[in-house]
């Protein structure tokens, strides 16, 4: 059966276009580099043996989307991945990431609807509900008006999908909001690739462990948790990766219950930034140079994942420790720098 994964070569697309060919998919990758390296092909065919189709293409080129769906008129499935992603940048260049985000997913839903069976799995966020005011957090609680032009873009690109399947039986499809994705694939052959300065917490401290960074800024001590430090819910990408290949199969099994369903890909285990921390230092046996600083504008105290749902609907769960995660995070790190 064959597969589209946009965004195929970047970090958690990497690492599911690997389970995907573990299970027996074929897949086609799209990937425009913008945020990647065709290396990453050399890492996933020496991981599973298998060479995926690769095409060079920038989704938001509408009638080269048009013309590939053509080209590959077997693809029963998409999972989607190519989106900017960084925060700040978004609240800088709003229209990027409308553009990028919003009109390339509209671009592929409408090559989908013209199917006649489909399935879609959509890269969302936690950062969709915002603070939530009771943890852990479940599917239904209410989504909060975004902080930033990047988040939206996921409540957006929510609605989108759901108001097309509505009105389009034929698709199925499948939200996964992810919590905080890290680690690397145990072979440490792919793994994450910031490029520049990383905004997210683990590749800052693995970049920190082998000296890459001076030192690590914590973002405030004085939040109401257990050591004041800010809790999130860190997963293994490749337990991620696993989700979203149980999540396809469900649509192309048939066994969704709608034909949009939302579904928390999380731990359900929270870790403050200082647990974090500690979990690279017993894995390293490195002591990591860092600094309490103030807090970061637009953090939220805590978030961690109800994954009742994802347990019982997909039959997935995360298996990886923070510790594995991170010793995975730290081999790949260290393997890329020497
Ligand atoms: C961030 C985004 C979120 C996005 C996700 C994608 C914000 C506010 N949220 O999540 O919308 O979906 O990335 O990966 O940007 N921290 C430090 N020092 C650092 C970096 C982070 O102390 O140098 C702390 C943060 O305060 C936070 C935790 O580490 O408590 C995790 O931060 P990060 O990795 O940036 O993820 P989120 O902020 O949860």
């Amino acid at each position: 059966m064959k597969v589209l994964v946009t965004g195929g070569l970047g970090f958690i697309g990497s690492h599911t276009v690997v389970e995907l060919q573990n299970v027996g998919f074929e897949v086609v990758i799209i990937d425009d580099l913008s945020n990647s390296s065709e290396e990453v092909l050399n890492g996933i065919t020496s991981i599973t043996g298998k060479t995926p189709i690769f095409e060079k293409l920038d989704l938001k080129e509408k009638s080269k989307v048009e013309d590939f769906f053509k080209k590959y008129d077997d693809i029963e499935g998409v999972i989607h991945f190519a989106a900017s992603k960084a925060v700040g940048e978004s609240v800088e260049l709003p229209l990027l990431y409308y553009e990028n985000n919003i009109g390339t997913l509209v671009y592929i839903l409408k090559e989908l609807s013209k199917k006649d069976k489909a399935g879609f799995i959509f890269s969302s966020s936690c950062t969709v509900y915002g603070q939530a005011d009771k943890m852990p957090i479940t599917e239904d609680a209410p989504v909060k008006s975004a902080e930033s032009p990047y988040g939206n873009t996921k409540q957006v690109g929510e609605e989108i999908i759901r108001d097309t399947c509505k009105v389009t039986p034929s698709l199925q499809a499948i939200a996964l909001r992810y919590f905080n994705p890290m680690g690397a694939h145990p072979s440490a052959k792919i793994g994450e690739l910031p490029i520049g300065v990383p905004q997210n917490l683990v590749p800052f401290i693995t970049q920190t462990g082998v000296g890459l960074r001076e030192k690590l800024s914590v973002f405030g001590d004085d939040y109401p948790t257990k050591d004041g430090t800010c809790v999130r819910d860190y997963i293994h990408v490749v337990d991620l990766a696993k989700a979203h290949v149980v999540a396809l199969q469900r649509l192309l099994e048939g066994k969704n219950k709608e034909n949009y369903e939302v579904f928390n890909v999380g731990t359900g285990t929270g870790s403050t930034v200082l647990e974090v921390i500690n979990s690279f230092e017993k894995v390293s046996g490195k002591k990591l140079n860092y600094q309490i600083v103030d807090r970061r504008e637009g953090d939220i105290t805590a978030a961690y994942a109800d994954t009742a749902k994802a347990n019982n609907e997909l039959g997935w769960k995360a298996e990886s420790t923070l510790d594995e995660a991170m010793k995975s995070a730290w081999d790949w790190e260290v393997k890329v720098r020497s």
